[in-house]
């Protein structure tokens, strides 16, 4: 598997002049990938100058070399292993992007079979899972279930734990991907209070997960052809984002030599935040306060107030500071899958788009570079394909999988990795005597 190989490129020389001391300069190695920014390589610095480099947030940090995913935030570029996610999006199986990411090539037929008939083979859980999942309360939100069963898959899979075994990262990653879709419909069956069911080997991925998502046991279920093609689009468009927070944490849990099934159940408690994937249903709680095409500049106002803590969902991106390319792809996709379902008039769809119209001509939105995101519309399809709004977040989990197994891959394998551990700046006391309790 290809590993993300930087090549030298240059140097940088950094002038230190801290306090009264005589200035120092130290030389810092640059290295150059195949697209986007150099880096300077400051891993010496403290061992030369003393000092560490402060960066809350990584606003200017590189954690890890990858071939995966490139992203220009200015162009608005999103492309995997090369491949532009718009060619992807409209000419791919969710499979066979991830076997991409994974593997750092398109499958032929041959390899995409056999990946698909792996995939297929380990769509089961573990039986004693449903007991597992029968000590939640109803009402738990599916990322609470799927955070505790996904990390609950390591007490299962002895088999698969060992990360320096290749053949057990390999099963590992074909659990994750398979496993992910039953765990997402068991937990929406279990709010439902319906009983589980069992994934179909002759169903094709997507259909599958629909099967599992609204079959009974009491009818024949059909899954539809839209809604089969639909969600393939939304889970190609959500597979990786390259170091974005829960991918980081992916890496981050996993460069403790922690098992997978653990580190992706950190992904996911990360994704959840409404910062992040939960974004989705905060889209659609949002629009659904707006209410109205008349109450938008009342919102809009409120999200340009600093002293008001609304934001508007789904809009701005850490390193989009233009359109997000998988929100143009799925804005057009809510038109044709609405029509097709036979949505004629959708109330959130109007909002939404009149939100972003307006939006788009506001001088705060203008000034800050703040575009609509992969979670503006992504919640009006779902919402279309009858899918709770609870569960939203769930399935970009479900696709982002594919990012966090191939990110994990590619991790394990990359000799330069070393367990992560930031540094400080130190703000709190200095040394001081310690005073009894009694004299406190
Ligand atoms: N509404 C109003 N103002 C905003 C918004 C927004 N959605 N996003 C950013 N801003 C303002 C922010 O107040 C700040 O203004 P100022 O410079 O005057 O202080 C400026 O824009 C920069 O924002 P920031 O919070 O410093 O930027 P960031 O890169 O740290 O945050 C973000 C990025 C995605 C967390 C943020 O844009 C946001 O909270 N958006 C809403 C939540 C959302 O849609 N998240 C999904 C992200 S994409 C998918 C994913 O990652 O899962």
């Amino acid at each position: 598997m290809a590993v993300g190989k930087m090549e030298g490129c240059g140097k940088a020389t950094l002038k230190l002049e801290i306090g009264g001391a005589a200035p120092k300069e130290v030389e810092l190695p640059v290295y150059c990938g195949t697209e986007g920014p150099s880096v300077v390589d400051v891993r010496g610095l403290y061992r030369e100058a003393g000092v560490f480099t402060h960066d809350p947030g990584f606003f200017s940090t590189s954690s890890c070399a990858s071939a995966i995913t490139f992203i220009d935030g200015e162009e608005g570029i999103l492309r995997h292993r090369g491949y532009d996610i718009q060619d992807l999006a409209d000419n791919c199986t969710y499979l066979e992007v991830c076997y991409l990411l994974m593997y750092g090539e398109l499958p032929n037929e041959k390899e995409y079979q056999e990946f698909a008939h792996k995939i297929t083979y380990h769509t089961m859980v573990h039986e004693q899972i449903n007991f597992l999942l029968r000590g939640f309360p109803r009402r738990a939100h599916p990322m609470a279930i799927l955070v505790g069963s996904v990390a609950s898959l390591s007490a299962f899979y002895h088999d698969s734990l060992d990360i320096f075994d290749e053949k057990q990262r390999d099963l590992a990653s074909i659990r994750m991907l398979a496993k992910m879709p039953t765990l997402t419909a068991m937990a929406h069956k279990y709010s439902l209070g319906q009983p589980f069911v069992y994934p179909r080997n002759d169903l094709d991925y997507t259909s599958n997960f629909l099967h599992m998502m609204f079959a009974t046991p009491c009818e024949e279920y059909k899954v539809s052809d839209v809604a089969a093609r639909a969600m393939n689009k939304l889970l190609i468009l959500h597979a990786d984002h390259e170091q974005n927070a829960s991918t980081s944490t992916v890496r981050l849990a996993s460069s403790s030599q922690a098992n997978p099934f653990a580190c992706i159940g950190a992904g996911i408690s990360c994704l959840w935040g409404p910062a992040h994937g939960g974004a989705n249903e905060a889209v659609i709680d949002m629009l659904e306060e707006i209410g109205d095409v008349s109450n938008i500049p009342e919102f809009i106002n409120r999200a340009k107030d600093k002293e008001d803590p609304f934001r508007l969902m789904g809009f701005g991106h850490r390193v989009y500071k233009n359109y997000d390319p998988r929100a143009a792809v799925l804005k057009l996709s809510c038109d044709e899958v609405l029509e097709e379902v036979g949505v004629t008039n959708s109330p959130k769809l109007q909002i939404a788009k009149e939100l972003e119209r307006i939006a788009l001509e506001d001088e705060y939105f203008v000034e800050r570079k703040l575009f609509p995101n992969v979670d503006f519309y992504s919640g009006i399809i779902y919402e279309a394909l009858h899918i709770p709004v609870e569960l939203y977040t769930g399935l970009f989990a479900m696709a982002r999988t594919a990012g966090w197994v191939a990110q994990w891959r590619e991790m394990i394998s990359d000799p330069e990795q070393k367990i992560g551990r930031p540094r400080q700046i130190y703000t709190g006391e200095p040394r001081r005597d310690f005073v009894p309790m009694k004299k406190r």
